[in-house]
């Protein structure tokens, strides 16, 4: 198998942590941020993205998650219901452009909206790649602590921890 000819879209790159090992294992990896900082592939908004004349191995997407958190604490209860239109935006690419895999992530609190799932840790994945579960475990809360101090100490928090990226890459090459 040639790694390079697998191909990921990392959609909400932010520090790119979902990507990150497949980089290092040699895959064709473009990201989408709409934060030109953090100089993704694409900068832009993924609720605006064209159709990308390519095939897709693995479709990640990590949509803001702060609305969700906030409904998962009880002093927030009574904030408006979170805003919806992203992550509907993301299954609509998943629909219409049917990569091989997908992953979407985000926090406990969105399965009040998407509907229960698996997690590692305190990263709740919605998947159809099979044997997820038993590939990277069922956690319990992230331990690391990045707080005051760094400008980067709230995208820090949301980066993926690199054991998850690198144990989807090799379920996918293992599919491959
Ligand atoms: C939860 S963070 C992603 C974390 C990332 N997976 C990582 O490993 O670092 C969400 C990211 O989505 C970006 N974002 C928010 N709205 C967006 C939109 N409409 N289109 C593209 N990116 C967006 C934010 O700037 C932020 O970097």
């Amino acid at each position: 198998m040639n790694r390079s000819n697998l191909v990921m879209l990392d959609l909400f790159a932010g520090l790119k942590g979902a990507s990150q090992a497949m980089v290092d294992r040699g895959w064709t990896v473009y990201t989408v941020e709409i934060l030109e900082r953090f100089h993704p592939t694409i900068v832009g908004d993924v609720a605006h993205l064209p159709l990308l004349p390519f095939a897709v191995d693995l479709l990640w997407a990590s949509p803001p998650c702060t609305e969700y958190t906030r409904k998962d604490l009880p002093w927030f209860r009574n904030q408006p219901e979170p805003d919806l239109r992203l992550y509907e935006a993301t299954r609509a690419i998943i629909t219409e452009w049917r990569p091989r895999f997908y992953v979407i992530e985000n926090v406990r609190g969105a399965q009040r909206y998407w509907g229960r799932t698996i997690h590692y840790k305190s990263r709740y994945l919605w998947t159809d790649i099979p044997l997820l579960p038993e590939i990277i475990g069922l956690g319990n809360r992230d331990k690391r602590s990045i707080w005051g101090g760094d400008p980067l100490a709230h995208w820090k928090r949301s980066k993926i921890p690199y054991a998850i990226s690198d144990a989807i890459a090799a379920t996918i090459e293992a599919f491959s």
